[in-house]
């Protein structure tokens, strides 16, 4: 890694968050496409500017999906932990994610820390002690929050909705906020059951987050994440529980906390912190300046569901304690699917870090390019391996890797391997020159908006720019009639190169690292001297990059073409995979309980029309209709709209069980329900009412 240091006072501090990892799997390419990468290149880029850079990580321990993992596989919570961090810490190191800590929130340090933090909010007066009624599962004997307990989202209408937060609409919320709650333990519909617990109150920090973001950063946040924060304002916020009653988590350190423990999101970004001390006392440093010195800058790289706890918990968590700074930037990224489909761990639908690298050895920088070329920034984005193939097959091979390829073979062939020096040069020659200085500030300035796919797209210009130059040159050509034209030719392709290997290394740092060693400028051999080193902004400055004389190593190729065969082998494996999920999904539901006639006789069931339909705005599977059923004509809202559009079904005839009472759907009162079955196929169906029409006739099929 190129450490290169300002002197001057320029330099500036960066500490640099991805957010931590669950540990109960190991990570996909959503992972690294929406956080990791992003983050990696930040990263990367700030430390060959010169600037003091801290980029932490670490896995996240706590949390209740760790217990449901270690309940489905009969092991303990820290047997999942340690199995998961072992992988994911393989994984990125494997990536070249470059982080210069990688903790785990289960370790003391970060015991320690957490704790402290909580009973210095504790101590300060800024929570407040509450005790309530919370959902609790009876046969479980467990308070269920979080993950525990899954129904309807008060706000979409999503009926998988989790405790604390809606997977479909992003909004977070108490599990006692669910409509419709269940155990996802038991299954069981819980009861309520009184426990004490301490809440932050979010309401205080409102309107000093609305000042600080929605005010102070309204031009340089991502429009994305304003508009999380802006929603989540507007709704009004209110006090947050930040204990569980779990016994999993770091235990409440405070008189009345016996048997709980710290919300995962109250510890896990605090895991930030604890990351910092480690590397600190491991490599002989302070950590206080990276998080508290005001001239530090601070940024959150994530993915948007974790928006809310980035800029609005985790921030009040901080402004509570007093002494930290706040973040500069919080870039989160939209999500990424996989061939059309939404990336899923339990459902297998994900291409697994681990297992591309075993199909894939040496392709990191393949991925990292395919997913930055590609990254979800402004909206969900979908991987294909079609489209991971031609990015490789078109792009890396065929501009990168084809202009080093021609620079390093016919340096070899012209000159044995030794750079020439140029004589005078042309107008093009200059121009091309010109071109290439200019590079670094173009592509920082995409990077410093932390718009990487066009920062990405900058950098392979300027192989298009080399390409370009050779192919207009043609020193192939000129050889035998002007030989010293060609060596100009060839110096000013061999500082193009070399600006290429200086400028791709926060995007591909192996291709860097090989095109380096290549062009004979790094080593890892130590004893070797005259290493020529160049930092990002000499890209701009030096007149030469790669002086005259300078012997280069053997060209190697560095990117292969990847065949239609490796391409169908991933498209066979994720086939098989829907397969599986579908043979699952097909499995008939068994025959529910008897109810006694009473019990049917209570249902008012009768025929309706539905006369309007439109779809309820911002919630995907909603359907506001207007159904006549006889007696009156009224609003039903029914969870349709995926399977249905609202034209198509205007006029059909439907059964409707009328004596529902009614429930509020996104604000929309639904008086009554459209009966509705399956298909063996899965396929929503409506239960639709078949009417003689014929007089004395019968209907016979
Ligand atoms: N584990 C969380 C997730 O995967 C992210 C935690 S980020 C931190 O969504 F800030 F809490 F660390
Ligand atoms: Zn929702």
């Amino acid at each position: 890694m190129n450490t290169a240091k300002k002197t001057d006072l320029s330099v500036e501090r960066y500490t640099i968050t991805a957010a931590l990892p669950y540990t109960n799997g190991p990570v996909h390419i959503g992972h690294l496409a929406g956080v990791y990468v992003p983050a990696d290149i930040y990263a990367r880029y700030q430390r060959l500017k010169g600037n003091d850079v801290l980029y932490v990580c670490g896995s996240d321990e706590h949390g209740v999906p760790i217990t449901i993992k270690a309940k489905k596989e009969g092991i303990t919570p820290q047997q999942v932990v340690d199995k998961y961090h072992a992988i994911i810490k393989k994984s990125f190191e494997d990536f070249g994610i470059s982080f210069d800590n990688y903790s785990r929130t289960s370790s003391k340090i970060h015991h320690e820390t957490a704790s402290e933090f909580f009973k210095k909010l504790y101590d300060n007066g800024k929570f407040i002690e509450e005790t309530n009624q919370q959902l609790y599962d009876e046969e479980a004997n467990q308070f269920l929050a979080d993950r525990f307990v899954l129904g309807t989202c008060p706000k979409c209408g999503f009926e998988e909705s989790y405790g604390d937060q809606c997977e479909n609409c992003g909004t977070s919320h108490n599990a006692t906020d669910l409509i419709n709650p269940k155990s996802a333990i038991t299954g069981n519909t819980p009861s309520l059951k009184e426990t004490k617990h301490w809440y932050l109150p979010l309401d205080q920090y409102q309107d000093w987050l609305r000042e600080w973001i929605v005010e102070g950063h309204a031009k340089d946040w991502k429009p994305n994440v304003l508009g999380q924060v802006k929603s989540w304002l507007d709704d009004g916020l209110r006090p947050r529980a930040v204990t569980r009653d779990l016994d999993w988590g770091i235990p409440v350190p405070v008189k009345g906390g016996e048997g709980k423990v710290l919300y995962v999101w109250f510890d896990a970004p605090i895991g930030y912190i604890s990351s910092t001390k480690e590397w600190a006392s491991r490599e002989g440093k302070e950590w206080e300046p990276y998080w508290k010195d005001k001239n530090t800058k601070l940024l959150h790289f994530i993915g948007k569901d974790n928006i809310v706890f980035h800029c609005i918990i985790f921030p009040s968590m901080l402004k509570a304690e007093g002494s930290y700074i706040l973040p500069e930037n919080v870039p989160a990224n939209e999500f990424l699917n996989l061939e059309g489909n939404k990336l899923s761990t339990s459902k297998n639908w994900a291409v697994w870090l681990h297992e591309y690298l075993e199909d894939f050895p040496d392709k990191q920088d393949v991925l990292r390019y395919a997913l930055t070329a590609n990254a979800p920034e402004t909206k969900d984005n979908d991987f294909t391996w079609k489209d991971f193939q031609a990015r490789n097959n078109n792009e890396l091979v065929a501009i990168f890797g084809n202009f080093i390829n021609r620079v390093l073979v016919l340096t070899h062939k012209y000159y044995e391997g030794e750079v020439p020096a140029a004589g005078d040069l042309t107008e093009v020659d200059e121009a091309t020159l010109m071109m290439l200085k200019k590079y670094p500030q173009i592509i920082s300035r995409s990077i410093e908006r932390y718009r990487f796919r066009e920062a990405l797209m900058e950098l392979m210009n300027l192989a298009r720019l080399g390409n370009k130059y050779l192919a207009d040159e043609e020193p192939w050509k000129q050889i035998k009639d002007n030989p010293e034209r060609v060596k100009t030719i060839m110096c000013i392709a061999l500082q193009i190169a070399t600006g290429l290997s200086v400028l791709s290394e926060p995007f591909l740092p192996f291709t860097s690292k090989k095109l380096k060693t290549i062009l004979n400028v790094s080593s890892s051999d130590f004893s070797e001297k005259n290493l020529i080193e160049n930092t990002w902004n000499d890209v701009s400055t030096k007149t030469t990059l790669l002086p005259a004389g300078h012997q280069i190593a053997k060209a190697e190729l560095l990117f292969a073409k990847i065949e239609d065969d490796e391409i169908q082998r991933q498209l066979d494996k994720l086939a098989l995979t829907k397969k599986a999920n579908e043979t699952e999904h097909k499995k008939i539901e068994p025959q529910k309980e008897t109810i006694e006639f009473e019990d049917f006789t209570k249902l008012d069931i009768r025929i309706g029309t539905i006369l309007e339909a439109v779809k309820v705005p911002k919630t995907k599977k909603l359907l506001q209709l207007k159904v006549d059923v006889g007696i009156d004509v009224r609003t039903i809202v029914s969870g349709i709209a995926e399977s249905f559009s609202p034209d198509a079904i205007i006029g059909q005839k439907v059964t409707v069980l009328v004596n529902l009472s009614p429930r509020k759907l996104r604000g929309v009162e639904s008086q009554g329900m459209i009966l509705m079955t399956e298909t063996p196929e899965g396929k929503l169906a409506f239960v639709e009412p078949v009417i003689n029409n014929l007089e004395n006739g019968l209907i016979i099929s």
